[in-house]
């Protein structure tokens, strides 16, 4: 098998077909281009035709590039056009029989040898090879929206894919200049898989009442680094698309709590408030971008002296220099003063639970996150029993020089904390379930979800340990098995070793 691939077939010529036959015809291929709809394969070289004159325009392609590409792309009347493709990349729409048949068609049209590849994001690769009478010949190609944009492509052998099958597929991801991973043939293969946890945990703390989703977004964009908040994401890429995905995942697990839905979505999709393109999710679009509003300013106030409690977990010494810098006085007693604001730094507890087991007074317990705290934003967090007074002289403490500050009501690892965690866990689990390499793991989550890090390299970073602890606490003060470390991570942890280290 494994012939050259010269001459690459997409079936189905809408956002995706597109996006394919793009970087497919830079890269040097000759592209048929067929659709079902009558007229859609020319229009889709017209709209290629158009984007390769924007891109000289801004000079990211020269005129000659573009000319060759555009002479490369040929639309087909008639499906039995791609007789002579090396390779034929469906990208219809997501429905099982219909690819199932549109593969057994193509069978009976290209060459034996050629290769037959689906685009499908949702679906069983080896469920739609039953179609194929060489089910060897076929596995799935998973591009990216934009595909240009997003230089990632996870190959996907079904159960029969020959290994030669395979690697053509991963050496024309990178002629095509992605970076191609090999993921196995499993809910969400790699990438939609691992991003599962940023959006279900935002929505876990809402529902928990923990903050709203702008506090969420702020926190998650300038305190953790994400490009996007998750209710920014979710109104971007609308709910109808990702919280199907998320059910059709949770159910594919069979109802593993990793990957539990949300009511709040749930309900979002029947009230039709879907995002950006309803004009209202969970932001309101009817007034300009909702995320240029200024946060308001904090009145001054007198502040009280910072009592500082012990940590097992952070240096207390740089938190005592970054309350002198913004202008605090630290209290420096044994035990705090009557009248002195508590401050804590916990790593995975709430602030209750550290109120409740150091005996501090909680009235006046105000929890910092050092964790994910930057110099771009901070997390603090309160007990039920916090003096407001107390919340808001901490709150106008720590938004006192550029960095913004945000008060979240008490919750088991903040919010940053958490969703890292479970960022974190979830690779590890892919990794666990050898769905693919750590190395591709990270890579492919990090360029596909556009993450400031690939996830086994972030938990380097914060340290296996400190990943293992949070997930511990937030198990055992929840109760909810959706927070079980996986093994991956737990056993790497106790040896000192990288995340990303196989074995
Ligand atoms: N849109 C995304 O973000 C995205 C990302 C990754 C993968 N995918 C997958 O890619 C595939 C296509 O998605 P899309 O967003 O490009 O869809 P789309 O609706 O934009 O385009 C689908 C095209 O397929 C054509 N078509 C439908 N049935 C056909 C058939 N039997 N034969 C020939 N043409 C047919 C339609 O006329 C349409 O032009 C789906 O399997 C989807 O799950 C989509």
């Amino acid at each position: 098998m494994a012939r050259a691939i010269a001459t690459l077939g997409i079936v189905g010529t809408g956002v995706m077909g597109v996006g394919i036959a793009q970087i497919a015809s830079t890269a040097g291929l000759k592209v048929r281009l067929f659709d079902a709809r009558d007229g859609a394969a020319t229009d889709a070289k017209e709209r290629l035709r158009a984007t390769f004159a924007t891109l000289v325009a801004k000079q990211k392609i020269e005129q000659g590039v573009a000319d060759d590409a555009l002479s490369r792309l040929v639309p087909a009347t008639d499906i039995a056009d791609l007789a002579d493709c090396d390779l034929v990349i469906e990208a219809i729409l997501e429905d099982l029989a219909a690819k199932r048949q549109l593969i057994a068609d193509l069978e009976n049209i290209v060459a034996p040898d050629a290769v037959l590849a689906t685009n499908t994001s949702s679906l069983s690769v080896t469920a739609i090879a039953r179609a194929c009478r060489k089910p060897e010949r076929f596995a799935g190609f998973h591009f990216f929206n934009p595909v240009p944009l997003m230089r990632v492509i996870e190959v996907i052998p079904g159960f029969h894919t020959s290994a030669e099958v395979t690697t053509a597929l991963l050496s024309l991801a990178e002629r095509c200049g992605h970076r191609g991973v090999l993921a196995k043939d499993t809910p969400g293969f790699i990438i939609n898989h691992a991003g599962r946890a940023f959006g279900t945990e935002a929505l876990r703390l809402v529902e928990e009442g923990v903050a709203d989703f702008a506090a969420i977004d702020r926190i998650l964009r300038e305190g953790a680094g994400f490009r996007m908040g998750p209710f920014e994401l979710f109104d971007l890429t609308g709910l109808d698309v990702s919280h199907p995905a998320t059910e059709a995942i949770f159910e594919q697990f069979y109802g593993d709590p990793r990957y539990r839905p949300s009511y709040l979505a749930q309900q979002r999709v029947v009230a039709s408030q879907l995002g950006r393109k309803t004009g209202q999710g969970f932001y309101n679009y009817g007034q300009g971008s909702p995320m240029a509003k200024a946060r308001d300013a904090l009145p001054p106030m007198p502040i009280p002296p910072v009592w500082i409690g012990r940590s097992a977990h952070f240096d207390t010494a740089a938190l005592i220099r970054l309350v002198k810098t913004l202008g605090g006085r630290i209290d420096e007693g044994a035990a705090s003063s009557e009248g002195s604001l508590i401050l804590v730094a916990p790593l995975g507890d709430d602030a209750t639970t550290v109120a409740y087991g150091a005996r501090l007074d909680a009235r006046r317990v105000v929890a910092i996150d050092l964790l994910t705290a930057s110099d771009r934003h901070r997390t603090l967090m309160t007990t039920p029993a916090t003096d407001p007074a107390f919340a808001a002289a901490a709150l106008t403490l720590f938004s006192g020089d550029a960095a913004g500050a945000t008060l979240i009501r008490d919750s088991m690892g903040f919010v940053a904390q958490r969703v890292v965690a479970m960022v974190v866990n979830l690779a590890s689990d892919i990794a666990q379930q050898r769905i693919a390499s750590p190395a591709d793991i990270d890579d492919a989550v990090r360029i596909g979800l556009g993450y400031p890090m690939g996830p086994l390299s972030w938990g380097d970073s914060l340290g296996p340990a400190t990943i293992l602890r949070l997930l511990e606490r937030l198990n055992a003060l929840s109760g909810d098995p959706r927070y079980r470390p996986s093994a991956w991570l737990r056993r790497r942890a106790q040896l000192g070793l990288s995340l990303l280290a196989e074995g």
